[in-house]
């Protein structure tokens, strides 16, 4: 056997870096042919090209090949460089040439010769006899090579990447060319000990060396023809650049394609990268970190993404890469681009740990009695943000059987808060989202497609699900309900963008969506979709996308503490009764739901909504009445963080104080007194909410009744409110979906609308069949009947009427003033979040910024909200907030006017509700909201 300690290098000067995986770049920096470092394209192209001992044109083709090569050796990054000076050649380990162990394996990322691995390329290999000596040795022929090379790629499985074998041409098989000996198809071989010498030693067999060294001019026929060859070359090296395009700069690529193009459509939509986060800290909300850790990722009931659970795990990132594997969609750090805040897989952990994912700091003073202790535990085994929830033990509702595990959002995805300032992300919980759920509605809908038809992409989205070893048959059971699932969201969309494209909106116009974007999300339009429209096709039953609705009403997510203690929620005030707005959301984030009459009759309504879970939900968030103690429990409002986040921070007493008369002046006409500042009550004992007459005695609890006003009077804009004022439904006659008998008979509503038994307005056909199947839930779920009594309470499931005693000033549809705690940590403002910071609220409307981008942005703690420049432009996966088309055009939903403060009044003209600040002013009611 060799022994390569028992020879001497054969230049022991000239390194070799165990970075360079290539054995025979390797020989060439031995020898001493090239510098082991930076190599210039020519002085590289030429050197291998002698060596190949080829000769005109055969010649120019290999040096051009080496060219190529060489400027992706490096990766793509690295481009520009190679073309200006050279490849780097210690620096191609984990490179585009690098195969990561799915080649021969010969040489180790130490770069260090495996005489194992060498034993086994003999084993395919038989002996031949030197041509030049006559003796008999062991090496291997073209056939031979071919066959090694196969086992290698088999040997990977699935590390391999589909250039693979394209690179595995340029290596054995040119070795072959160089060195070996022989001639014809059979005979040539490359000899064992050659190539032990060149790994070993890093030295060339003599007559190569020769041939090197002493090479033949190019002829100038030959030179001709390097012309041709070159253009060649070029079409090739463009069709290479494009895909390279596509595959490593997809966002630039897409904005350069018309938006509306197929083309534009098969690429991902671009996302925000993710600004690095020196520090994270959770608020402290008197909620423990068990109740946030379950709130987190406890299941409503919800299969909100079209695939089961381990399909999901499965699925790799939308992104065709080259010469590396995309990422998986569920990776956090992926899913965090979409807005999502991480979350750790258990918080039976480390403090260390917790600390990194922002909490631990926060339970250091204070320790909140858990509550969700008492209730089924759950994990997060796989990592996912918060938000993401597993729903186990999943029955189909319409056949009984048991079905795969699903993945759904639950509260939190939409309702936790996060705002951004100098690398610290300040967490809290009930806030509004940051998310853009569109795009990951698409990404998951492309991944799905890209995990079909780009290759290998299945196999390995196989091999995960089912386990390496899993059958053809299972592998192809497994493809065609993947195609099945993609077809059908295909068909939706068709479907969709057709229905809406011949719907008109209340008012006459062309119906047509408008962009969520990020922090924003049209959960009516949305909610409406899918019950009243995609459940009856997932349920079998035709002829119901006529029920669909262009998503034109985005609102910014709602905070939800304090909501629970207020007797209409809903930006409108919409909903009374909390059970049916928390089950009517979960139906709209897709419970599973049978509305098909082809089942037995106890079938219908059936769903996989968790009740349960909903009520230990709003349980968490409400905590104790507040009356009695003139205090709120349960989820509270975040407080201003001065205490982390430095100066900036820093609040003002004394505008903090001139701040709070001008509260006590301006706003409690509407949004009452603060729910959290004894201060005020002490000052105002008049205006304190907890002697307010709004407070209503409902059953056994003390509700405030928020103030409601005239959408017309507060000039914001109508798209939300009128959602419930205008839409329709059409429902099959087999529902018996009559909402008058079902309301008027369980709730006694005296304001019930006209409807027959098929047609009816969208508000009460939603109240009515969240009503049946919550409570066809509760029996499913065999809650006790007095249990079940406690859980509805005794708000109504009733039409808001309106303020009462009614008032001709205000006429409907309204909007809810909120209380306003915690509302520094919610921008940006008004329900359809069109306004970025307090500062722009507090001014008059026309001057607000008509455009700003939404994303990752820094949150500013002067102007409290977003800090927009006239005219910025968005960075790359920003979505864009505008009040206009390009063509200036009004967007449908997004008006920015209105609760303007301007002018002189009382009275005011609609749209306005204060006089004009002054800048003082305005700085001190900031102040004052800051403390809410
Ligand atoms: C997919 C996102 C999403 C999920 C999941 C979600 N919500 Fe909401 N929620 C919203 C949006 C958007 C609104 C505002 C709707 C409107 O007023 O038009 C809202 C409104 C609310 C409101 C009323 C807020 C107010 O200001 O009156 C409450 C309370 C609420 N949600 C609680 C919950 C609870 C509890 C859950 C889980 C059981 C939940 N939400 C799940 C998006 C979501
Ligand atoms: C005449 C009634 C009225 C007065 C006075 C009033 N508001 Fe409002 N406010 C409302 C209503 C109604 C809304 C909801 C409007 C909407 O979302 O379209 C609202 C919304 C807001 C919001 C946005 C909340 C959110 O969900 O984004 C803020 C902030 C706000 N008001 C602050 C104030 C302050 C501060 C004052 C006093 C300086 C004030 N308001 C005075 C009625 C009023």
């Amino acid at each position: 056997m060799h022994h390569p300690a028992s020879k001497p290098p054969f230049d022991p000067s000239i390194g070799v870096s165990p970075n360079n995986p290539c054995p025979f770049l390797r020989g060439l920096v031995g020898e001493g042919f090239v510098d082991g470092g930076t190599v210039p394209l020519n002085t590289l192209s030429q050197t291998i090209a002698n060596a190949s001992g080829e000769t005109g044109l055969m010649k120019s083709w290999a040096r051009i090949q080496v060219r190529g090569v060489a400027l992706i050796a490096n990766g793509f990054s690295h481009i520009l460089k190679s073309i200006r000076s050279g490849p780097q050649l210690d620096e191609l380990r984990g490179g585009p040439l690098d195969k990561r162990g799915a080649g021969s394996r010969v040489l180790g990322v130490d770069g260090k010769v495996n005489e194992d691995e060498i034993a086994r390329l003999q084993s395919f290999g038989r002996t031949y006899t030197d041509p030049d000596t006559g003796s008999s040795e062991p090496g291997l022929n073209a056939a031979e090579i071919k066959t090694f090379m196969h086992e290698n790629l088999k040997r990977a499985g699935s590390a391999v990447r589909w250039y693979y074998p394209v690179l595995m041409q340029f290596e054995w098989p040119v070795l072959l060319k160089i060195m070996g000996k022989g001639t014809g198809k059979e005979d040539r071989y490359l000899s064992v000990a050659d190539v032990r010498t060149l790994l070993n030693a890093r030295q060339f067999p003599d007559r190569i060396n020769q041939r090197i060294l002493s090479q033949p001019l190019l002829s100038s026929c030959a030179l001709r023809f390097r012309w041709a060859l070159g253009i060649i070359a070029f079409l090739f090296a463009a069709a290479l650049v494009a895909l390279v395009a596509v595959a490593e700069f997809p966002d630039q690529v897409r904005a350069m394609l018309p938006q509306k193009g197929v083309l534009a459509q098969l690429l991902p939509p671009p996302l925000p990268k993710l600004p690095e986060t020196t520090a994270a800290f959770w608020l402290e909300q008197n909620w423990s970190l068990e109740d946030r850790h379950w709130f987190h990722h406890t299941s409503q009931g919800t299969a909100t993404f079209p695939v089961p659970y381990t399909w999901f795990m499965a699925l790799e990132q939308p992104r065709l890469r080259l010469f590396s594997r995309p990422g998986m969609v569920k990776d956090s750090a992926y899913l965090e681009r979409f807005g999502f805040i991480q979350s750790p897989q258990s918080i039976k952990t480390d403090a260390t740990t917790l600390r990194s994912f922002g909490y631990a700091n926060v339970y250091d003073t204070t320790q909140p009695k858990s509550l969700s202790t008492d209730w089924s535990p759950v994990e997060n085994v796989d990592g996912l943000p918060v938000g993401f929830a597993r729903m186990t033990g999943v029955v189909d509702p319409a056949t009984g059987r048991r079905e795969e595990d699903k993945i759904g959002l639950t509260c939190a995805a939409c309702h936790t808060g996060h705002v951004r300032y100098k690398g610290v992300d300040v967490r809290f919980d009930g806030g509004p989202a940051m998310t853009d759920l569109k795009k990951l509605e698409s990404v998951t809908g492309l991944s799905i497609a890209y995990t079909l038809y780009v290759p290998f992409r299945f196999k390995r989205f196989a091999d995960r699900v089912l386990g390496p070893d899993a059958s053809d048959a299972d592998r192809n059971a497994l493809k065609q309900s993947l195609k099945a699932t993609l077809t059908f969201l295909l068909d939706w969309q068709k479907g969709y963008d057709k229905t809406i494209a011949g719907k008109k909106t209340w008012d006459g116009k062309q119906q047509k969506d408008t962009e969520e974007g990020f922090g924003r999300l049209d959960a009516l339009n949305r909610i409406g979709n899918q019950v009243f429209s995609q459940d009856f096709a997932l349920s079998g039953v035709k002829g119901f996308e006529k029920n669909l609705h262009a998503q034109d009403a985005p609102v910014s997510f709602p905070p939800i503490w304090t909501v629970p203690w207020l007797k209409f929620a809903q930006y409108d005030a919409s909903i009374e009764q909390p059970l049916i707005r928390n089950a009517g959301e979960a139906l709209g984030v897709t419970a599973l739901l049978n509305l098909s009459d082809a089942y037995p009759k106890d079938r219908l309504y059936r769903s996989s909504a968790d009740v349960t879970n909903l009520h230990w939900i709003e349980s968490l968030l409400a905590g104790p009445d507040p009356y009695a103690q003139k205090k709120l429990g349960g989820l509270t409002s975040p407080r201003w963080p001065s205490q982390i986040l430095g100066d900036d921070w820093k609040i003002n007493p004394d505008r903090v104080k001139s701040g709070r008369k001008l509260y006590a002046k301006i706003c409690v006409e509407c949004h009452l007194g603060p729910v959290n500042d004894p201060e005020f009550d002490k000052e105002f004992p008049q205006e304190s909410v907890w002697s307010s007459s709004r407070w209503e005695r409902i059953g056994d609890e003390m509700v405030l009744n928020p103030i409601q006003k005239s959408v017309t009077g507060m000039g914001t804009d109508s798209a939300q409110a009128r959602v419930l004022e205008k839409r329709t439904v059409s429902v099959p006659g087999f529902l018996d979906l009559n909402p008058t008998r079902i309301l008027g008979d369980q709730w006694k509503c005296t304001n019930l609308p006209e409807t027959t038994s098929t047609e009816m307005p969208y508000s009460v056909g939603l109240m009515a069949i969240v009503d049946i199947v919550s409570r066809k839930a509760m029996n499913d779920a065999q809650i006790p009947p007095d249990a079940q009594k406690r859980w509805w309470g005794a708000r109504a499931n009733c039409p808001n009427p309106g303020p009462q005693p009614p008032d001709p000033k205000e006429p409907g549809p309204w909007y809810r003033a909120r209380p306003l705690n915690g509302v520094w940590a919610t921008a940006p403002y008004l329900h359809n979040g069109s306004v970025p910071s307090l500062d722009w609220m507090l001014r008059p409307a026309a001057e607000r910024p008509k455009k700003f981008c939404m994303g990752q942005r820094d949150y500013d703690p002067k102007l409290v909200g977003f800090a927009v420049v006239e005219g910025e432009r968005c960075k790359t996966g920003e979505t864009q907030f505008s009040t206009t088309w390009p063509d200036g055009t009004e967007i449908n939903g997004n008006s920015n006017l209105g609760h303007s403060f301007e002018g002189k009044g009382p009275p005011h003209k609609d749209g306005v509700v204060g006089r004009l600040l002054e800048e003082e002013e305005r700085k001190d009611l900031i102040e004052y909201l800051k403390t809410l």
